[in-house]
């Protein structure tokens, strides 16, 4: 079978390369002519664990292809996968242009039946726009050709997005026509094989598990950061309390770790837009408009933390940055935690030191020559007067304490990921600040307040 993927960004390329991993004829469109003339020759837009490997595994097989051209991929396709992107509106609202734009482009030159499937995020109610849009353009054309729309969102993680892929915990299939479904059942078998269980539903119910299940991430996110906040204020632990709360079954140990704010290209923009979604249909959706204020807020914590201990004062201080990325094996920068606290920084008159493994080059697009980049985590130490870690990348969790205290102006850690023993690190002599723990540097800053 010949499938398209139109978009070729995180989601449509780790799409295109395990369909065609198991043998499927997969062609990735894109509008960026870059972007295609770079994958052509081997060059991968983004970094994913093994997304290199498998792309240029399949290019060698002749079943995976890469094209600007959607209306030859229309053509020679069976079934077309829309992932183009969906950012937020002025308003918060999901922008479903590039969707619209390649179903009208569907409904210009399809000559035989097409299923055509969202994979994109988008608001409940889109298919039906999908749908009216392909045929308002096959009208145009006098044409009466047979066609489907599907919805099938993705819950792939960027880092871990192959492995997702390839074993998903569950795939979801919005139909309404026994054709389609048969068809998707067939595309999806190879990764089901293992019991991975694919759950067909109505379109609407389809569109709206998307954002129902990021929606109640980012909740899990923003209620325990709140509770850190408040355990650091009453002199709990929330480390303890989380374990405490994660080993009870119902709640689960997952996406209760504590930290500077959930960020990337999903979390923000798909809670706004379900915040928006509710609002046009005259309900208020409270407990989503706090997980947002909660993380608003919790995502320059770590800036505040840096400002009070240094009396309000950072201009002329040097803070060495570990992690730019929103989280760790990505460099997607997307709404990272990172951009709030480094212009912060930057406004408060710091300078800044940087450190990433992945994201450096991503980072330059963002602040250019406003703060320092450093290929070697050390050396972005010399001087600096303090170490703030942003990302929890593995390399960060063992460092060299000894030497990161030689480098150092004064040995001070803001850790906005708790990936340190606050007791270890008290008994190196740091002063150590983290997230939802009252630490000595805590009882200090009080004492200086006082
Ligand atoms: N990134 C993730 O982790 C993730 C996970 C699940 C779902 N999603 C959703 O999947 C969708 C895509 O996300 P992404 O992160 O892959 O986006 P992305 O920005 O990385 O890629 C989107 C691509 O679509 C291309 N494009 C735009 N208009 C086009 C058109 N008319 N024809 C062809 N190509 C076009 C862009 O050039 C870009 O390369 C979004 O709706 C997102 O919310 C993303």
């Amino acid at each position: 079978m010949k499938i398209a993927i139109v978009g070729s960004g995180y989601v449509g390329l780790v799409t295109g390369a395990c369909f065609s991993e198991v043998g499927i004829d997969v062609v990735c469109v894109d509008v960026d002519k870059k972007k295609i003339d770079n994958l052509k020759n081997g060059i991968i837009p983004i970094y994913e664990p093994g997304l290199e490997e498998m792309i240029s595994r399949n290019m060698n097989k002749n079943r995976l292809n890469f094209s600007t051209s959607l209306a030859e991929a229309i053509t020679d396709s069976e079934v077309i996968f829309i992932s183009v992107g969906t950012p937020p509106d002025e308003d918060g609202s999901a922008d479903l242009k590039h969707v619209l734009a390649v179903a009208r482009e569907c409904g210009e030159h399809m000559e035989d039946y097409k299923l055509i499937v969202t994979k994109s995020t988008v608001p409940v109610g889109t298919s039906i726009k999908v749908k009216n849009a392909i045929q308002e353009e096959l009208e145009k054309r006098n044409s009466d050709i047979d066609f489907d729309v599907a919805s099938n969102p993705e819950f792939l993680k960027e880092g871990a997005a192959i492995e997702d892929f390839l074993k998903p915990d569950r795939i979801v299939i919005g139909t309404e026509s026994k054709r389609s479904e048969k068809l998707l059942n067939r595309l999806y078998k190879p990764f089901t094989l293992n019991g991975h269980p694919v759950i067909f539903m109505d379109i609407i119910s389809a569109e709206m598990t998307k954002y129902a299940a990021n929606s109640m991430l980012a909740t899990k996110i923003s209620f325990i950061n709140d509770i850190a906040n408040l355990c650091e204020i009453v002199g709990a632990d929330i480390n303890n309390v989380r374990k405490g709360i994660g080993s009870d079954s119902r709640i689960g140990k997952k996406f209760i770790y504590p930290g500077i704010g959930y960020g990337g290209s999903c979390f923000p923009k798909d809670v706004q837009a379900l915040i928006k979604t509710a609002d046009e249909n005259d309900y208020d959706l409270k407990v989503l408009k706090a997980v947002e204020a909660v993380n608003k807020s919790q995502k320059s914590i770590l800036f505040d933390k840096i400002n009070t201990h240094f009396e309000g004062n950072l201009k002329g201080k040097t803070i060495a940055i570990w992690g730019l990325s929103f989280k760790p094996q990505t460099d997607d920068m997307r709404e990272a935690p990172s951009l709030e606290i480094i212009n912060k920084l930057l406004s408060a008159g710091a300078k800044v030191k940087a450190y990433d493994p992945v994201a450096l080059d991503e980072a330059k697009h963002h602040f250019g020559d406003a703060i320092d980049y450093y290929t070697d985590q050390y050396e972005a130490l010399l001087e600096a007067d303090c170490l703030a870690v942003l990302t929890e990348w593995s390399e960060f969790r063992v460092p060299n304490f000894k030497m990161i205290k030689r480098l150092l102006n004064t040995p001070i850690i803001f850790d906005g990921r708790n990936i340190y023993d606050k007791d270890e690190m008290e008994a190196l002599d740091y002063y150590y600040h983290c997230i939802g723990i009252n630490t000595k540097a805590k009882t200090n800053e009080i004492r200086l307040a006082v």
